[in-house]
């Protein structure tokens, strides 16, 4: 039910050296690669002062930014990072384009690339959408998946594990790490869980109602919990999720209120965790549905320092990314 076949082959992604050619998943990866990543990232970031480091590592290099599903944070973030790059950015209005007059994803890509992009960075909601683009484009053009359907949010677990790194320190292998919510639809969770277990978290949970749980947990690496109350016991790190109701094909949930009673995460259920644990989101958060407001402004709420470390992360994965193949500036 989690498995994707045919979405996790690493040939697409990496070169003939081993290096990142693109970013459509964190699947096959070495813990190096993510090591690397993260490392680079410190660059583009003071983390006492939250500025980013503007370098034009990409100067010259045309970037476009394909978002075919609503997003805030990771449009934005995207675009902040590849404009402190130095990149020409171009965000496609998709609800504009062509793709409305029936134009397909091949001739869009084709004639964008026709219009000498380097790069697309590109989100959908169909699994295997951006392995779909890197099938397809030119071997000097790149492409980043900003989120296919249920499949991969790579950019976004890279940023979660920075932001664990910056709060915990290095060593995730003392880490108890609880994803809490709507496993099984999220595409973010697994992305979350390949990271964790690259970086040799100690315990990865998945917290939730059975019918948002994945059944292949254990192949995945992680451990299933029901109860709310033991799950979140001696946790070093409380991710939550959003329901995703727009990738649900039926109603699985009783009602928000009657989850929020259940799995949502307040002050009271925050104390079973450990006393210094810190609370994540990848956002958009549901107040009073997956989390309550105090917890989410609270003092153990790291959610918006993911969305400033992402700008580093994301300017990394884009700096290695250009610079794989001697396509320097
Ligand atoms: C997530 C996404 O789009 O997958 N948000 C994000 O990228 N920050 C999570 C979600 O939509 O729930």
């Amino acid at each position: 039910m989690f498995g994707y076949p045919g979405l996790s082959s690493p040939s697409l992604q990496l070169n003939e050296a081993g290096k990142l050619k693109h970013l459509l998943t964190l699947e096959g990866l070495k813990p190096h690669h993510i090591r690397d990543i993260l490392d680079r990232a410190d660059g583009f970031i003071n983390t006492d002062t939250r500025q980013i480091h503007k370098q034009p590592l990409l100067k010259g290099k045309t970037i476009v930014n394909l978002f075919f599903e609503a997003s805030t944070r990771t449009r934005t973030t995207f675009e902040i990072a590849e404009k402190s790059l130095g990149a020409d950015v171009i965000n496609l209005n998709v609800a504009t384009s062509a793709t409305k007059k029936g134009e397909s994803l091949l001739d869009t890509i084709y004639n964008l690339e026709a219009m000498q992009a380097d790069m697309f960075v590109v989100r959908h909601a169909e699994s295997g959408a951006a392995h779909f683009f890197a099938r397809h484009v030119a071997p000097h053009v790149h492409v980043l998946n900003a989120g296919d359907g249920r499949h991969a949010h790579p950019t976004q677990a890279l940023l979660d594990a920075y932001t664990i790194r910056h709060f915990k320190g290095a060593d995730f292998s003392q880490l108890r790490v609880a994803i809490v919510g709507d496993i099984l639809h999220s595409r973010v969770a697994r992305s979350q869980i390949q990271v964790l277990n690259l970086l040799e978290t100690e315990e990865i949970r998945l917290v939730g109602p059975k019918t948002l749980l994945p059944h292949d947990a254990s192949a995945m690496g992680a451990h299933c919990f029901t109860d709310i109350e033991s799950g979140l016991k001696d946790v070093d790190v409380v991710i939550t999720l959003r329901m995703q109701n727009e990738r649900m094909s039926s109603a699985r949930l009783p009602s928000e209120q009657e989850y929020f009673e259940t799995y949502g995460i307040t002050e009271e259920r925050l104390k079973l965790a450990m006393p210094d644990a810190i609370v994540m989101h990848p956002g958009p958060i549901n107040r009073g549905v997956e989390i309550a407001s105090t917890v989410a402004d609270g003092p153990q709420s790291v959610i918006l320092d993911q969305v400033t470390f992402g700008i580093a992360v994301r300017m990394s994965v884009m700096a290695g990314i250009m610079q794989t193949q001697g396509d320097q500036p």
